[in-house]
Parts: C-alpha cells; sequence; structure tokens
C-alpha cells in the first residue's frame, strides 16, 4: 500500500549531511511507491512554541509562521522522518523547536504510525546520538500511536559534504524503500 511520507530536513545548512541521509531515505521511499515530501527547514521561519496551549482547544497554534503548514502535512502523514545533525549530544535545536509547534496535532486525529531518525556528527562513537533519538522518543511517547520505527546514525562527518560515500548513505536508501 502506498503511504504519505514527510521528512522533514532540519539542518540549515547548505550540503548538509543529515540532508544527504534524508535524499536517499526519501529516494529509497518513492522507488517502493510511496508518496513522498522532503521539506527543509532551511529559510522557513519557526518560532518558538509559546505554550499557550490554546491549540488543544482550537487545534490551531497562535503563531502565524511556517511551522502551520508543516504541522498540515504531518497531520495527514502516515509517515514521519526527522533528519538532524547531532549539536552538542541531542538533536538540533531548530528540531526541538518544531517538535514543540507540532503541538497541535497531540489532540487532533493524525494519521502518522511510523516515525524515523536520521542523524549525523563528527565524532564516530557508538553512543553520539543516543540522546538526540531519546529526545525524539519523549515526542513520540505523546502521540500514543506512533512509534520509533527506525533510526540511523552516520558519524565521522564534520564538513558540508563530508558525507559522500560514507556507508550510511545505501543504509538510509534501504531504510525508505523497506517502510
Ligand atoms: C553547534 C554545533 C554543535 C555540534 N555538536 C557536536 C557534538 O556534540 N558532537 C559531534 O560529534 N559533532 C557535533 N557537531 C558537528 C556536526 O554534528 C556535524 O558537522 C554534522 O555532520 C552536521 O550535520 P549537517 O551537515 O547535516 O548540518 C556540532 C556542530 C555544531 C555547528
Amino acid at each position: 500500500m502506498s503511504k504519505k511520507v514527510l521528512i522533514i530536513s532540519t539542518s540549515l545548512r547548505r550540503h548538509s549531511n543529515s540532508h544527504a541521509l534524508a535524499e536517499e531515505f526519501a529516494k529509497g521511499a518513492k522507488e517502493a511507491g510511496h508518496q513522498v515530501e522532503l521539506i527543509s527547514l532551511i529559510g522557513r521561519q519557526i518560532e518558538y512554541c509559546v505554550g499557550c496551549l490554546s491549540c488543544q482547544r482550537t487545534g490551531q497554534c497562535v503563531i502565524e509562521d511556517d511551522a502551520n503548514l508543516i504541522a498540515e502535512k504531518m497531520l495527514n502523514a502516515d509517515v514521519v522522518c526527522y533528519a538532524t545533525p547531532i549539536y552538542y549530544y541531542e538533536m538540533a535545536g531548530q528540531m526541538k523547536t518544531l517538535l514543540d509547534r507540532m503541538n497541535p496535532l497531540f489532540s487532533a486525529d493524525y494519521k502518522f504510525r511510523d516515525v524515523y531518525m536520521l542523524s549525523t556528527a563528527a565524532d564516530d562513537g557508538p553512543h553520539v546520538a543516543d540522546r538526540a533519538v531519546n529526545g525524539l522518543e519523549g515526542w513520540i511517547a505523546c502521540f500514543a500511536k506512533a512509534e520509533l520505527a527506525g533510526s540511523l546514525f552516520a558519524g565521522g562527518v564534520t564538513s558540508p559534504g563530508e558525507i559522500a560515500n560514507h556507508p550510511a548513505l545505501a543504509k538510509a536508501y534501504d531504510m525508505g524503500k523497506n517502510i
């Protein structure tokens, strides 16, 4: 069955390593016949959540910026995939800001069930992405019908584009293909 797949690439730099993983994931998912949309946060205005909780009554955020369009797309996606650079052994702040702004979905009839995480960092250790994955799991825990379906980390990449030829690219493609 063809699924609606929303991939959100949160790095704000050009030739981003995590974005390269997102593109491979997208390629694999398209190859498998899914309906894929890849969104980058570059150039998007996404303000902090102000915590008013109006969204839980109205379904709408009081802030008018690009997070609303992303929330609408997420509401109707079957699969959501986040790509992030690791910043200080956590997800990048812009990804966390986006997660907070998805709060209108908390009380909505969201469709997504499978959530994926792609990440990159300079360090190549075995636990570099753990806190970032753990952070995303905190978000997923609030969406009871969803689960973390997979996560993929590529270490040892610092400069833009350094991920070229990294074995994680093929793994991201396979992950997308097998959703
Ligand atoms: C503010 C900042 C914090 C970072 N913190 C870490 C870190 O804690 N550990 C690490 O291994 N790399 C760290 N890095 C390096 C990035 O994770 C690495 O360059 C990654 O490939 C960037 O992904 P991108 O190209 O998708 O933006 C940091 C980079 C920046 C700019």
